[in-house]
Protein backbone atom coordinates (compact mmCIF):
# COMPACT_ATOMS: atom_id res chain seq x y z
CA UNK A 1 0.00 0.00 0.00
CA UNK A 2 2.32 2.75 -0.93
CA UNK A 3 1.49 6.08 -1.28
CA UNK A 4 2.42 8.83 -3.57
CA UNK A 5 5.94 8.99 -2.75
CA UNK A 6 5.99 12.74 -1.86
CA UNK A 7 5.40 12.64 1.49
CA UNK A 8 6.04 15.50 3.53
CA UNK A 9 7.27 14.62 7.23
CA UNK A 10 6.34 17.05 9.82
CA UNK A 11 5.92 17.03 13.52
CA UNK A 12 2.55 16.14 13.66
CA UNK A 13 2.91 12.74 11.63
CA UNK A 14 6.01 11.88 13.60
CA UNK A 15 3.63 12.12 16.40
CA UNK A 16 1.92 9.19 15.27
CA UNK A 17 4.62 7.23 15.41
CA UNK A 18 5.18 4.47 18.08
CA UNK A 19 4.79 5.39 21.39
CA UNK A 20 8.07 4.28 22.66
CA UNK A 21 9.89 6.99 20.14
CA UNK A 22 7.43 9.71 22.00
CA UNK A 23 8.82 9.34 25.06
CA UNK A 24 12.25 9.63 23.95
CA UNK A 25 10.95 12.67 22.68
CA UNK A 26 9.27 13.69 25.91
CA UNK A 27 12.23 13.16 27.68
CA UNK A 28 14.38 15.40 25.60
CA UNK A 29 14.39 18.54 27.54
CA UNK A 30 16.74 20.64 24.96
CA UNK A 31 14.61 21.81 22.03
CA UNK A 32 17.66 22.26 19.78
CA UNK A 33 18.43 17.75 20.62
CA UNK A 34 14.17 17.39 20.08
CA UNK A 35 14.93 19.21 16.65
CA UNK A 36 18.00 17.28 15.79
CA UNK A 37 15.76 14.07 16.61
CA UNK A 38 13.24 14.78 14.50
CA UNK A 39 15.69 15.55 11.64
CA UNK A 40 17.50 12.10 12.53
CA UNK A 41 13.99 10.19 12.33
CA UNK A 42 12.84 11.97 9.55
CA UNK A 43 15.74 10.40 7.83
CA UNK A 44 15.62 7.16 9.06
CA UNK A 45 12.00 7.17 7.76
CA UNK A 46 13.29 7.49 4.40
CA UNK A 47 15.40 4.67 4.48
CA UNK A 48 12.70 2.14 5.70
CA UNK A 49 11.10 0.68 2.64
CA UNK A 50 7.65 1.00 2.01
CA UNK A 51 7.87 3.74 4.85
CA UNK A 52 4.43 5.44 3.65
CA UNK A 53 2.22 2.83 4.10
CA UNK A 54 4.19 2.25 7.78
CA UNK A 55 2.78 6.26 8.17
CA UNK A 56 -0.80 5.57 6.77
CA UNK A 57 -0.51 2.86 9.48
CA UNK A 58 0.76 5.27 12.08
CA UNK A 59 -2.32 7.61 11.35
CA UNK A 60 -4.57 4.22 11.86
CA UNK A 61 -3.89 2.29 14.85
CA UNK A 62 -5.91 4.47 16.99
CA UNK A 63 -8.79 2.65 15.71
CA UNK A 64 -7.52 -0.54 16.37
CA UNK A 65 -8.74 -1.47 20.13
CA UNK A 66 -7.54 -4.33 21.81
CA UNK A 67 -9.61 -7.54 23.06
CA UNK A 68 -8.76 -6.54 26.40
CA UNK A 69 -10.41 -3.32 25.88
CA UNK A 70 -13.37 -4.38 24.63
CA UNK A 71 -13.71 -6.45 27.64
CA UNK A 72 -13.19 -3.69 29.54
CA UNK A 73 -16.00 -1.67 27.94
CA UNK A 74 -17.94 -4.56 28.61
CA UNK A 75 -17.55 -4.49 32.33
CA UNK A 76 -18.15 -0.53 32.65
CA UNK A 77 -21.00 -1.12 30.52
CA UNK A 78 -22.30 -3.26 33.34
CA UNK A 79 -21.74 -0.62 35.87
CA UNK A 80 -23.36 2.17 34.08
CA UNK A 81 -26.01 -0.08 33.79
CA UNK A 82 -26.64 -1.11 37.19
CA UNK A 83 -25.79 2.68 38.03
CA UNK A 84 -28.88 3.42 36.53
CA UNK A 85 -31.25 0.86 37.23
CA UNK A 86 -30.70 1.40 40.74
CA UNK A 87 -32.90 4.33 42.44
CA UNK A 88 -30.33 5.90 44.64
CA UNK A 89 -27.66 6.39 42.30
CA UNK A 90 -29.99 7.09 38.92
CA UNK A 91 -29.92 10.22 38.99
CA UNK A 92 -25.80 10.51 38.76
CA UNK A 93 -26.08 8.05 36.03
CA UNK A 94 -24.92 8.70 32.53
CA UNK A 95 -26.79 5.63 30.94
CA UNK A 96 -30.49 6.46 32.47
CA UNK A 97 -31.86 2.71 32.49
CA UNK A 98 -35.60 4.18 31.64
CA UNK A 99 -38.67 1.60 32.55
CA UNK A 100 -40.69 1.50 29.55
CA UNK A 101 -43.95 0.20 31.32
CA UNK A 102 -43.94 -2.71 28.65
CA UNK A 103 -43.83 -5.91 30.36
CA UNK A 104 -44.22 -8.62 27.60
CA UNK A 105 -44.14 -8.97 24.37
CA UNK A 106 -46.76 -9.67 22.31
CA UNK A 107 -48.57 -12.67 21.71
CA UNK A 108 -49.95 -13.00 18.17
CA UNK A 109 -53.79 -11.96 18.89
CA UNK A 110 -53.94 -8.27 18.48
CA UNK A 111 -56.29 -7.04 16.05
CA UNK A 112 -57.57 -4.12 14.66
CA UNK A 113 -56.81 -0.94 13.28
CA UNK A 114 -54.22 1.43 14.67
CA UNK A 115 -52.25 5.03 13.25
CA UNK A 116 -48.55 4.93 14.05
CA UNK A 117 -46.51 7.63 14.26
CA UNK A 118 -42.30 7.13 13.76
CA UNK A 119 -40.14 10.29 14.65
CA UNK A 120 -36.44 9.66 15.30
CA UNK A 121 -34.39 10.76 12.23
CA UNK A 122 -34.82 13.36 9.13
CA UNK A 123 -37.85 11.76 8.19
CA UNK A 124 -40.75 11.20 9.74
CA UNK A 125 -43.54 8.63 8.93
CA UNK A 126 -47.53 8.28 9.55
CA UNK A 127 -48.93 4.66 8.86
CA UNK A 128 -51.89 3.15 8.99
CA UNK A 129 -51.61 -0.67 10.30
CA UNK A 130 -53.95 -3.18 10.52
CA UNK A 131 -53.50 -6.15 12.83
CA UNK A 132 -55.20 -9.49 12.47
CA UNK A 133 -53.04 -11.38 14.52
CA UNK A 134 -50.06 -12.50 12.63
CA UNK A 135 -51.00 -10.86 9.23
CA UNK A 136 -49.73 -7.30 9.48
CA UNK A 137 -50.97 -4.75 6.58
CA UNK A 138 -49.08 -1.41 6.74
CA UNK A 139 -50.08 1.66 4.40
CA UNK A 140 -47.26 4.43 5.24
CA UNK A 141 -46.25 7.75 4.51
CA UNK A 142 -42.88 9.81 4.55
CA UNK A 143 -42.54 13.59 5.39
CA UNK A 144 -39.56 15.44 5.63
CA UNK A 145 -38.61 17.42 8.67
CA UNK A 146 -36.70 20.53 7.32
CA UNK A 147 -33.58 21.48 8.63
CA UNK A 148 -35.38 24.94 9.82
CA UNK A 149 -37.94 22.86 12.22
CA UNK A 150 -35.34 20.62 13.45
CA UNK A 151 -33.97 23.46 15.55
CA UNK A 152 -37.09 25.61 15.62
CA UNK A 153 -39.46 25.59 18.45
CA UNK A 154 -40.87 22.53 19.82
CA UNK A 155 -44.87 24.40 18.60
CA UNK A 156 -43.35 24.49 14.93
CA UNK A 157 -41.90 20.81 15.34
CA UNK A 158 -45.57 19.54 16.93
CA UNK A 159 -47.53 21.66 14.71
CA UNK A 160 -45.69 20.20 11.42
CA UNK A 161 -46.11 17.19 12.79
CA UNK A 162 -49.93 17.41 13.41
CA UNK A 163 -50.07 19.07 9.63
CA UNK A 164 -48.51 15.56 8.44
CA UNK A 165 -51.12 13.26 10.16
CA UNK A 166 -53.90 15.50 9.02
CA UNK A 167 -52.90 15.39 5.50
CA UNK A 168 -52.27 11.36 6.28
CA UNK A 169 -55.57 11.29 7.25
CA UNK A 170 -57.18 12.98 4.03
CA UNK A 171 -55.24 11.30 1.66
CA UNK A 172 -56.27 8.00 3.17
CA UNK A 173 -60.05 9.01 3.33
CA UNK A 174 -59.94 8.30 7.29
CA UNK A 175 -61.77 11.53 7.82
CA UNK A 176 -62.59 12.75 11.53
CA UNK A 177 -62.39 8.66 12.60
CA UNK A 178 -60.83 8.22 15.65
CA UNK A 179 -58.04 5.37 15.83
CA UNK A 180 -55.84 4.81 18.86
CA UNK A 181 -52.09 5.63 17.68
CA UNK A 182 -49.31 4.56 18.87
CA UNK A 183 -45.79 7.27 18.45
CA UNK A 184 -42.44 5.79 18.39
CA UNK A 185 -40.39 8.83 19.64
CA UNK A 186 -36.63 7.34 19.12
CA UNK A 187 -34.89 9.85 21.94
CA UNK A 188 -34.21 9.55 25.51
CA UNK A 189 -37.67 9.94 27.70
CA UNK A 190 -38.18 9.60 31.09
CA UNK A 191 -42.02 7.90 31.22
CA UNK A 192 -44.14 8.02 33.73
CA UNK A 193 -46.77 5.49 31.92
CA UNK A 194 -47.30 3.99 28.33
CA UNK A 195 -48.55 7.58 27.45
CA UNK A 196 -46.28 9.89 29.44
CA UNK A 197 -43.01 10.46 27.67
CA UNK A 198 -40.94 13.25 29.14
CA UNK A 199 -37.84 14.31 26.83
CA UNK A 200 -34.85 14.29 28.60
CA UNK A 201 -32.43 15.34 25.74
CA UNK A 202 -32.66 16.04 22.44
CA UNK A 203 -30.14 13.54 20.33
CA UNK A 204 -29.23 13.12 16.57
CA UNK A 205 -29.27 16.73 15.56
CA UNK A 206 -32.53 17.92 17.04
CA UNK A 207 -32.65 20.90 18.82
CA UNK A 208 -36.60 22.07 19.62
CA UNK A 209 -36.75 24.65 21.90
CA UNK A 210 -38.88 24.02 24.56
CA UNK A 211 -39.43 20.11 24.53
CA UNK A 212 -37.13 18.83 26.74
CA UNK A 213 -38.31 17.97 30.43
CA UNK A 214 -42.59 18.05 28.77
CA UNK A 215 -44.50 15.55 28.01
CA UNK A 216 -44.00 15.09 24.49
CA UNK A 217 -47.74 13.25 24.52
CA UNK A 218 -49.55 16.41 25.78
CA UNK A 219 -47.44 18.49 23.33
CA UNK A 220 -49.00 16.32 20.21
CA UNK A 221 -52.46 16.41 21.83
CA UNK A 222 -52.39 20.22 22.18
CA UNK A 223 -50.91 20.45 18.53
CA UNK A 224 -53.70 18.27 17.20
CA UNK A 225 -55.95 20.76 19.44
CA UNK A 226 -54.99 23.66 17.81
CA UNK A 227 -55.89 22.13 14.09
CA UNK A 228 -59.36 21.37 15.26
CA UNK A 229 -59.64 19.04 12.29
CA UNK A 230 -59.24 15.39 13.56
CA UNK A 231 -59.79 13.31 16.11
CA UNK A 232 -56.21 11.46 17.21
CA UNK A 233 -55.56 9.46 20.63
CA UNK A 234 -52.18 8.79 21.48
CA UNK A 235 -52.37 6.05 23.63
CA UNK A 236 -48.68 4.57 24.13
CA UNK A 237 -45.58 6.22 23.22
CA UNK A 238 -42.47 3.75 22.38
CA UNK A 239 -38.71 4.06 21.80
CA UNK A 240 -37.67 2.67 18.14
CA UNK A 241 -35.71 0.12 20.30
CA UNK A 242 -39.03 -1.23 21.36
CA UNK A 243 -40.67 -1.13 18.23
CA UNK A 244 -38.17 -3.46 16.90
CA UNK A 245 -37.83 -5.65 19.60
CA UNK A 246 -41.99 -5.44 19.43
CA UNK A 247 -41.98 -6.29 16.42
CA UNK A 248 -39.58 -9.33 15.80
CA UNK A 249 -41.19 -11.17 19.42
CA UNK A 250 -44.31 -10.96 17.20
CA UNK A 251 -42.97 -14.18 15.69
CA UNK A 252 -39.87 -15.15 17.31
CA UNK A 253 -40.58 -16.02 21.26
CA UNK A 254 -36.92 -15.85 21.90
CA UNK A 255 -36.34 -12.30 21.20
CA UNK A 256 -35.46 -10.46 24.28
CA UNK A 257 -33.33 -7.40 23.36
CA UNK A 258 -33.99 -4.81 20.47
CA UNK A 259 -30.97 -3.09 18.92
CA UNK A 260 -30.76 -0.19 16.64
CA UNK A 261 -28.07 0.83 14.61
CA UNK A 262 -28.67 3.66 12.42
CA UNK A 263 -28.78 7.44 12.56
CA UNK A 264 -28.24 7.40 16.48
CA UNK A 265 -27.45 3.86 18.53
CA UNK A 266 -29.76 2.72 21.77
CA UNK A 267 -30.69 -1.15 22.96
CA UNK A 268 -33.13 -2.47 24.81
CA UNK A 269 -33.93 -5.41 26.83
CA UNK A 270 -36.27 -7.52 29.34
CA UNK A 271 -34.86 -7.03 32.90
CA UNK A 272 -36.47 -8.98 35.84
CA UNK A 273 -38.96 -6.63 37.51
CA UNK A 274 -36.90 -7.18 40.90
CA UNK A 275 -34.10 -4.90 39.09
CA UNK A 276 -36.05 -1.85 38.29
CA UNK A 277 -36.27 -0.10 41.21
CA UNK A 278 -37.50 3.13 39.67
CA UNK A 279 -40.86 2.29 37.86
CA UNK A 280 -43.51 2.38 39.55
CA UNK A 281 -45.66 -0.92 39.73
CA UNK A 282 -46.57 -3.43 41.67
CA UNK A 283 -44.97 -6.55 41.45
CA UNK A 284 -48.04 -9.18 42.05
CA UNK A 285 -49.56 -7.75 38.96
CA UNK A 286 -48.48 -9.60 35.52
CA UNK A 287 -45.28 -10.32 34.56
CA UNK A 288 -42.60 -10.36 36.67
CA UNK A 289 -40.28 -8.35 33.89
CA UNK A 290 -40.36 -5.07 32.21
CA UNK A 291 -38.38 -3.57 28.76
CA UNK A 292 -35.73 -1.31 30.07
CA UNK A 293 -34.65 1.41 27.31
CA UNK A 294 -30.75 1.62 28.14
CA UNK A 295 -30.18 4.77 26.33
CA UNK A 296 -26.48 3.53 25.68
CA UNK A 297 -26.06 6.06 24.07
CA UNK A 298 -24.64 8.10 26.63
CA UNK A 299 -22.15 5.31 27.35
CA UNK A 300 -18.70 7.51 27.92
CA UNK A 301 -20.64 10.70 28.89
CA UNK A 302 -18.72 10.84 32.40
CA UNK A 303 -15.67 10.34 30.27
CA UNK A 304 -14.94 6.58 31.04
CA UNK A 305 -14.03 5.87 27.35
CA UNK A 306 -11.62 8.18 27.27
CA UNK A 307 -9.01 5.68 26.84
CA UNK A 308 -10.28 4.26 23.45
CA UNK A 309 -11.49 7.81 21.69
CA UNK A 310 -8.96 9.25 19.10
CA UNK A 311 -8.58 12.52 18.11
CA UNK A 312 -11.34 12.52 15.75
CA UNK A 313 -13.73 11.37 18.09
CA UNK A 314 -13.04 14.29 20.14
CA UNK A 315 -13.39 16.84 17.14
CA UNK A 316 -17.12 15.15 16.18
CA UNK A 317 -17.93 15.39 19.26
CA UNK A 318 -17.02 19.34 19.68
CA UNK A 319 -18.34 20.49 16.24
CA UNK A 320 -21.80 18.28 16.99
CA UNK A 321 -24.70 20.13 18.56
CA UNK A 322 -24.70 18.20 21.73
CA UNK A 323 -20.57 18.31 22.68
CA UNK A 324 -19.99 15.86 25.65
CA UNK A 325 -23.45 14.02 25.27
CA UNK A 326 -23.73 10.20 23.17
CA UNK A 327 -20.26 9.85 23.30
CA UNK A 328 -20.58 6.00 22.55
CA UNK A 329 -23.01 7.19 20.08
CA UNK A 330 -20.74 9.20 18.27
CA UNK A 331 -18.54 6.47 17.76
CA UNK A 332 -20.47 4.04 16.10
CA UNK A 333 -23.75 5.01 14.83
CA UNK A 334 -24.60 6.53 11.04
CA UNK A 335 -25.04 10.17 12.00
CA UNK A 336 -21.04 10.51 13.10
CA UNK A 337 -19.13 7.47 10.71
CA UNK A 338 -18.60 9.29 8.01
CA UNK A 339 -17.17 12.34 9.02
CA UNK A 340 -15.40 10.08 10.92
CA UNK A 341 -14.11 8.94 7.70
CA UNK A 342 -13.64 12.17 6.68
CA UNK A 343 -11.57 13.72 9.02
CA UNK A 344 -9.09 10.77 8.97
CA UNK A 345 -9.06 10.86 4.90
CA UNK A 346 -8.06 15.18 5.26
CA UNK A 347 -5.31 14.15 7.47
CA UNK A 348 -3.80 11.59 5.24
CA UNK A 349 -4.26 14.04 2.61
CA UNK A 350 -2.60 17.33 4.41
CA UNK A 351 0.71 14.27 4.99
CA UNK A 352 0.33 13.39 1.17
CA UNK A 353 -0.81 10.12 1.80
CA UNK A 354 -3.70 10.75 -0.11
CA UNK A 355 -5.03 12.08 -3.42
CA UNK A 356 -1.42 12.66 -3.87
CA UNK A 357 -1.84 15.53 -1.30
CA UNK A 358 -4.73 16.75 -3.53
CA UNK A 359 -8.03 17.06 -2.10
CA UNK A 360 -11.28 18.60 -2.87
CA UNK A 361 -13.26 21.72 -1.66
CA UNK A 362 -16.19 19.10 -1.47
CA UNK A 363 -14.26 16.67 0.72
CA UNK A 364 -12.92 19.45 3.40
CA UNK A 365 -16.34 20.42 4.01
CA UNK A 366 -17.34 19.33 7.28
CA UNK A 367 -20.40 16.61 7.29
CA UNK A 368 -19.90 16.27 3.32
CA UNK A 369 -18.61 12.71 3.42
CA UNK A 370 -21.99 10.59 4.07
CA UNK A 371 -21.94 7.15 5.58
CA UNK A 372 -23.33 5.81 3.54
CA UNK A 373 -20.16 6.04 1.34
CA UNK A 374 -18.79 3.94 4.07
CA UNK A 375 -21.10 1.01 2.70
CA UNK A 376 -21.04 1.55 -0.66
CA UNK A 377 -17.03 1.12 -0.37
CA UNK A 378 -16.72 -1.58 1.48
CA UNK A 379 -19.22 -3.25 -0.81
CA UNK A 380 -16.43 -3.24 -3.97
CA UNK A 381 -15.11 -6.54 -4.31
CA UNK A 382 -12.93 -6.99 -7.05
CA UNK A 383 -15.09 -4.68 -9.36
CA UNK A 384 -12.09 -2.46 -10.10
CA UNK A 385 -13.25 -0.30 -7.24
CA UNK A 386 -16.64 1.10 -8.74
CA UNK A 387 -18.31 2.49 -5.95
CA UNK A 388 -15.39 4.07 -4.26
CA UNK A 389 -14.18 5.86 -7.74
CA UNK A 390 -18.14 6.78 -7.95
CA UNK A 391 -18.01 8.59 -4.34
CA UNK A 392 -14.91 9.96 -5.61
CA UNK A 393 -16.43 11.47 -8.10
CA UNK A 394 -19.29 12.53 -6.22
CA UNK A 395 -16.77 14.51 -3.86
CA UNK A 396 -15.35 15.66 -7.29
CA UNK A 397 -11.99 14.27 -6.43
CA UNK A 398 -9.93 14.21 -10.09
CA UNK A 399 -6.66 12.26 -9.71
CA UNK A 400 -6.96 9.20 -7.88
CA UNK A 401 -5.36 6.09 -7.94
CA UNK A 402 -6.08 2.25 -7.53
CA UNK A 403 -3.65 2.89 -4.24
CA UNK A 404 -5.80 5.81 -3.14
CA UNK A 405 -9.01 3.65 -3.49
CA UNK A 406 -7.49 0.95 -1.51
CA UNK A 407 -6.37 3.47 0.99
CA UNK A 408 -9.56 4.90 1.71
CA UNK A 409 -11.28 1.17 1.56
CA UNK A 410 -9.05 0.54 4.41
CA UNK A 411 -10.09 3.32 6.39
CA UNK A 412 -13.68 3.12 6.15
CA UNK A 413 -13.13 -0.87 7.09
CA UNK A 414 -11.16 -0.14 10.24
CA UNK A 415 -13.86 2.84 11.55
CA UNK A 416 -16.72 0.58 10.37
CA UNK A 417 -15.66 -2.40 12.42
CA UNK A 418 -14.61 -0.58 15.43
CA UNK A 419 -18.22 0.71 15.46
CA UNK A 420 -19.55 -3.17 15.22
CA UNK A 421 -17.31 -4.27 17.80
CA UNK A 422 -17.99 -1.54 20.19
CA UNK A 423 -21.69 -2.12 19.91
CA UNK A 424 -20.88 -5.71 20.26
CA UNK A 425 -19.37 -4.88 23.17
CA UNK A 426 -22.49 -3.02 24.67
CA UNK A 427 -24.80 -6.21 23.05
CA UNK A 428 -22.32 -9.20 25.38
CA UNK A 429 -22.46 -6.97 28.36
CA UNK A 430 -26.40 -7.35 27.69
CA UNK A 431 -26.52 -11.15 26.61
CA UNK A 432 -24.26 -11.98 29.93
CA UNK A 433 -26.33 -9.81 32.64
CA UNK A 434 -29.36 -11.26 31.33
CA UNK A 435 -27.68 -15.08 31.38
CA UNK A 436 -30.88 -16.76 28.91
CA UNK A 437 -29.40 -19.56 27.04
CA UNK A 438 -30.84 -18.35 23.94
CA UNK A 439 -31.96 -14.99 22.87
CA UNK A 440 -32.27 -13.41 19.62
CA UNK A 441 -31.42 -9.83 19.10
CA UNK A 442 -33.83 -8.07 16.82
CA UNK A 443 -31.70 -4.93 15.30
CA UNK A 444 -33.12 -2.62 12.99
CA UNK A 445 -31.18 0.55 11.55
CA UNK A 446 -29.56 1.80 7.89
CA UNK A 447 -26.15 1.16 9.10
CA UNK A 448 -26.75 -2.48 10.16
CA UNK A 449 -29.14 -2.94 6.87
CA UNK A 450 -26.91 -1.35 4.58
CA UNK A 451 -23.67 -2.34 5.77
CA UNK A 452 -22.28 -5.21 3.96
CA UNK A 453 -19.97 -6.32 7.03
CA UNK A 454 -21.62 -5.03 9.91
CA UNK A 455 -23.43 -8.22 10.73
CA UNK A 456 -21.12 -10.68 10.37
CA UNK A 457 -18.35 -8.58 12.20
CA UNK A 458 -21.09 -8.38 15.29
CA UNK A 459 -21.32 -11.68 15.30
CA UNK A 460 -17.72 -13.04 15.04
CA UNK A 461 -16.96 -9.80 18.21
CA UNK A 462 -20.20 -10.60 20.44
CA UNK A 463 -19.22 -14.52 20.00
CA UNK A 464 -16.27 -14.05 21.52
CA UNK A 465 -17.47 -11.55 24.63
CA UNK A 466 -20.61 -13.35 25.58
CA UNK A 467 -20.37 -16.11 28.48
CA UNK A 468 -19.42 -19.97 26.84
CA UNK A 469 -22.74 -21.77 26.61
CA UNK A 470 -24.82 -18.50 25.99
CA UNK A 471 -26.71 -18.84 22.24
CA UNK A 472 -27.88 -15.58 19.92
CA UNK A 473 -28.98 -14.82 16.89
CA UNK A 474 -29.08 -11.32 15.37
CA UNK A 475 -32.10 -10.79 13.11
CA UNK A 476 -33.62 -8.01 11.27
CA UNK A 477 -36.54 -6.82 12.06
CA UNK A 478 -38.79 -5.44 9.83
CA UNK A 479 -39.91 -1.69 10.52
CA UNK A 480 -40.25 -2.15 14.08
CA UNK A 481 -41.18 1.54 14.63
CA UNK A 482 -44.69 1.06 12.61
CA UNK A 483 -45.46 -2.30 13.87
CA UNK A 484 -44.31 -2.45 17.41
CA UNK A 485 -45.98 1.38 18.27
CA UNK A 486 -49.28 -0.70 16.82
CA UNK A 487 -48.70 -3.28 18.39
CA UNK A 488 -48.48 -1.74 21.66
CA UNK A 489 -51.37 0.95 20.91
CA UNK A 490 -53.23 -2.41 20.43
CA UNK A 491 -52.80 -3.65 23.68
CA UNK A 492 -53.13 -0.35 25.57
CA UNK A 493 -56.36 -0.19 23.50
CA UNK A 494 -57.72 -3.39 24.87
CA UNK A 495 -56.83 -2.35 28.35
CA UNK A 496 -58.80 0.74 27.97
CA UNK A 497 -61.85 -0.55 26.96
CA UNK A 498 -61.63 -3.39 29.02
CA UNK A 499 -61.06 -1.18 32.19
CA UNK A 500 -64.05 1.21 31.06
CA UNK A 501 -66.07 -2.26 31.01
CA UNK A 502 -64.74 -2.99 34.19
CA UNK A 503 -65.26 0.58 35.50
CA UNK A 504 -69.09 0.00 34.87
CA UNK A 505 -69.27 -3.32 36.43
CA UNK A 506 -67.51 -2.36 39.83
CA UNK A 507 -65.67 0.70 40.20
CA UNK A 508 -64.98 0.57 43.74
CA UNK A 509 -62.45 -2.62 42.81
CA UNK A 510 -60.71 -1.07 40.23
CA UNK A 511 -57.33 -2.06 39.97
CA UNK A 512 -55.83 -1.91 36.57
CA UNK A 513 -53.21 0.73 35.63
CA UNK A 514 -53.53 1.66 32.15
CA UNK A 515 -50.32 3.40 32.25
CA UNK A 516 -48.44 0.71 32.88
CA UNK A 517 -48.71 -2.95 29.74
CA UNK A 518 -48.73 -6.66 30.32
CA UNK A 519 -49.49 -7.71 26.99
CA UNK A 520 -48.96 -11.01 27.74
CA UNK A 521 -52.67 -10.84 29.84
CA UNK A 522 -55.07 -12.51 27.20
CA UNK A 523 -52.86 -15.68 26.97
C1 LIG B 1 -31.72 8.12 20.94
C2 LIG B 1 -32.43 6.82 21.26
C3 LIG B 1 -32.71 6.06 19.98
C4 LIG B 1 -31.43 5.91 19.17
C5 LIG B 1 -31.67 5.18 17.86
C6 LIG B 1 -30.49 7.87 20.07
O1 LIG B 1 -29.92 9.08 19.69
O2 LIG B 1 -31.32 8.77 22.13
O3 LIG B 1 -33.63 7.06 21.94
O4 LIG B 1 -33.24 4.82 20.30
O5 LIG B 1 -30.89 7.17 18.90
O6 LIG B 1 -32.59 5.83 17.06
Amino acid sequence: MAACGKVEVNEDILDTLSPELQVIKKTMQDKQMRLGMQEILKALLKIVPDYENMLVENVLRPFIVKDEDYIRIMDLMLENFNKGLHKETNKDARVKMFPTYVRAVPDGTEEGDYLALDLGGTNFRVLLISLRGQEVNMDSKIYLIPQNIMLGTGEQLFDHIAECISKFMVSHKLGRKKLPLGFTFSFPCRQEGLDKAILTTWTKGFKCEGVEGEDIVRLLHEAIKRRGDMAVDCLAVINDTVGALMSCAHSDRQCAVGLILGTGTNACYIERLENVELANVKAEDGPREMLINTEWGAFGDDGCLDFVRTEYDRHVDKHSLNPGLQIYEKMISGMYMGEIVRLVLVKLVKHSLLFGGQGSELLFQRGRFYTKYVSEIESDVDDGFKNTKQVFEELEIDKSTEEDCRIVQHVCSLISSRAAYLASAGIGCILNKMDRPEVTVAVDGSLYRFHPHFHDLMMEKTQQLVKPGLKFKLMLSHDGSGKGAALVAAVAHRLRQEAHTFQKEDKSNLRRNLGEMNLYEQS
